[in-house]
């Protein structure tokens, strides 16, 4: 068991802590991040972009996350460790639950889905079975060709009904926690406070009760050249990576991080 529990993260909840999470792909970067005060390393299937050169996160598989998950696993000092279901890896009940095993076996505490309430019976069966399940909503990029772009989600009343619905339906189906990426910031504030269970957010605002950012975004450095709105530099000041990593988690629990000029309205 890591020294960051969910028990832990519950605690940061009731006590308006916020909880500090970077993504992660290999050991050096997991020791740093925890150095630094890291409570949480996401092993995003981001690492399809920043890691591959892939213009999606669509071509990354079980394979590779379970790869970069055993990487992280054996540099972490204590943070929880969550995974991502890749494309398609949960489409199926029993691929959910195999797939989830094997990041689980890599060294995973908890596996993060993307989707909504739809996910709910999965969410249950992976937990009745020991597997904490965090749910991604909002801008959920592997459905970036549904969405025609990656865009802002949950804007206008109808939207930000059925995102508050899908985070009440998921924390009863027995999500362990949710992340929110690109949604208003009120909308985000308003579902933090509708469940008991730790939120997450990625251009989501302050009202969350953590933050997650791409570690590639957090150090100043972009493939693409197009760095979103959401992302800050934390580099920018610091004279060495375990100084921008340690900046990044102060900036989050002062609530220096995000400012409103990070966030997205209604
Ligand atoms: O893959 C990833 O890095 C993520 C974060 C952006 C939340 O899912
Ligand atoms: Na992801």
């Amino acid at each position: 068991m890591p020294d960051v529990t969910l028990t832990t993260l519950q605690g940061y909840k009731q006590r308006g802590e916020k909880i500090a999470m970077l993504t992660c792909y290999d050991a050096t970067f997991a020791k740093v991040a925890c150095e630094a005060g890291v409570e949480m390393l996401l092993i995003g299937d981001s690492l399809g972009m920043v890691l591959q050169g892939h213009d999606s996160t669509l071509p990354v598989s079980v394979a590779d996350m379970a790869y970069h998950t055993a990487c992280t696993k054996r540099g972490n000092r204590g943070a929880l460790i969550v995974a991502d279901m890749p494309f398609m890896a949960n489409a199926t009940l029993a691929q959910a639950l195999d797939n989830a095993a094997t990041l689980m076996r890599a060294g995973a505490h908890m596996v993060k889905l993307e989707g909504g309430a739809w996910l709910g019976e999965t969410v249950r069966r992976l937990a009745d079975n020991g597997i904490p399940a965090c749910v991604h909503l909002g801008l959920t990029p592997q459905s970036v060709n549904v969405f025609g772009g990656y865009k802002v989600q949950g804007r206008g009343e109808a939207q930000a009904r059925q995102l508050l619905a899908d985070a009440v339906a998921l924390e009863q189906a027995g999500a362990a926690m949710l992340l929110l990426e690109c949604v208003p910031s009120t909308l985000a504030a308003e579902v933090t406070r509708a469940v008991g269970i730790p939120v997450i957010g990625i251009g989501a605002g302050a009202g969350t009760d953590g933050q997650v950012l791409v570690l590639h975004d957090a150090l100043g450095l972009s493939l693409s050249g197009r760095v979103p709105k959401f992302v800050k530099n934390f580099m920018t000041g610091q004279s060495s990576i375990p100084d921008a990593l340690a900046a990044y988690v102060r900036a989050v629990k002062d609530g220096q991080f995000p400012a409103p000029e990070h966030g997205f309205s209604a």
